[in-house]
């Protein structure tokens, strides 16, 4: 029995029919990351604009305004001449062991990724299927669902709280049966968190053999936010995602990483034969190793960013124009009538905007930027509503 026979069967026995988990094997045995395989169209590319065509300030795709920490770079640079070698050192073991020691976590509870795309995809199909369902809020990151409805899962989809947390409770109460609990904090498109005593309780209350996630990519932009990752090292039915593409800057350059109990990582490795996540690129992984440990760049960036948002809400605010608070590097601002035509609006003075959410088609995403892109944010603002 090979480890392909093992995959297919596991897939079979979970629901998927045998077409289904064909598709899927094709997928992963390809080593083809299937981040986009599920995803509409207007959504990929982190629902940014196409290649190329962004206006000159890019505040729709919640990237950062700026790269790597110089060192960071510097340690990425220095690598480039030794990556002949699969392997010139330790450079993977150093990821895991700074990571786990910052989270206090076994080292083995660490896996890096190219991005957090394609763990995310993976998890879904791997703890969901046509009989578990994927449980979200909305609005919310939607990669996951995307996921979900291509590999054929049920979707349940659960509004926010009137505050914007996830609605824990309602989580469950709309599907107990659940394979997958999603919980995004700080959330995307708003930047609120979810109280870590809810994921706590979610946890607790859920489903045996299903899994909650919590996806922090938005996590140290956050001021009042903390990591669930204690759970993780508590033993419990949790994983934790993380990406560096956010405050850390290295969206072109792909690395995250998931931290969670070694069972529940063998299950997202039954599909490529366990070929993923050992050779990533070792500018990204140094780049991403030395990073972290830059506490003091850290909470600068933070800090910076802060002040930009807080020059914008104070705008916003003189104008009368509605927005949701948040704790991160975007946020939703109300119109009171179509987001579309707006974000055009925007885009012809030079500022890309990000797009609305189905449930709040008034409201635009913007993503925070440099004090400068703000300013421009802000003087453009004042054009279209003069
Ligand atoms: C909440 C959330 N999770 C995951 C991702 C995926 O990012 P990446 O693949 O760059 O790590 C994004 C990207 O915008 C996101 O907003």
């Amino acid at each position: 029995m090979t480890d392909r026979d093992d995959a297919t069967r596991d897939l079979t026995a979970r629901g998927y029919s045998r077409r289904q988990a064909a598709r899927i094997m094709g997928l992963f045995g390809a080593g083809v990351a299937v981040a986009n395989a599920g995803t509409p169209l207007w959504a990929q590319r982190n629902d940014g604009p196409a290649e190329g065509s962004e206006p000159k300030v890019r505040i729709g795709s919640n990237e950062c305004w700026t790269g790597p920490f110089p060192v960071a770079q510097a340690a990425a640079a220095k690598i480039v001449a030794s990556s002949n070698f699969y392997h010139p050192g330790t450079e993977v073991s150093d990821f895991k062991k700074t990571l786990a020691t910052m989270e206090n976590v076994p080292e083995n509870y660490i896996l890096p990724w190219p991005g957090s795309s394609d763990p995310l995809s993976r998890i879904v199909v791997s703890f969901c299927s046509p009989t578990k369902g994927l449980v979200t809020a909305d609005v919310s990151y939607e990669q996951p669902w995307g996921t979900a409805e291509w590999a054929g899962a049920k979707v349940t989809k659960v509004p926010l709280t009137a505050d914007h947390r996830h609605d824990v409770k309602a989580m469950l109460a709309a599907n107990p049966d659940a394979g997958l609990y999603y919980v995004c904090s700080p959330n995307n498109p708003t930047g609120t968190l979810t109280p870590l005593a809810d994921i706590e309780w979610l946890i607790a209350n859920k489903p045996a053999g299903s899994v909650v996630l919590v996806d922090e990519a938005y996590l140290h932009f956050s001021e009042h936010g903390k990591s669930a990752a204690y759970m993780v090292a508590q033993g419990k039915d949790v994983i934790v995602l993380r990406t560096f593409s956010k405050l850390f800057g290295m969206a072109g350059m792909r690395l995250g990483a998931t931290i969670a109990r070694p069972d529940l990582h063998e299950k997202l490795m039954r599909y490529d034969g366990k070929r993923m996540s050992t050779n990533l690129p070792l500018p990204s992984l140094v780049c991403g190793t030395t990073a972290l440990t830059q506490a003091q760049a850290i909470s600068e960036r933070r800090a910076q960013m802060i002040a930009a948002r807080t020059m914008t809400f104070d705008h916003l605010k003189k104008r009368g124009i509605a927005f949701i608070p948040s704790d991160a590097n975007m946020f939703m601002v109300d119109w009171k009538k179509p987001a579309a035509p707006v974000k055009d609006q925007f885009a012809a003075l030079g500022v890309g905007i990000g797009r609305s959410w189905a449930p709040w088609p008034t409201m635009s995403r913007v993503t925070v930027g440099s004090m400068a892109d703000m300013q421009a944010f802000c003087a453009a603002l004042d054009k279209i509503m003069a």
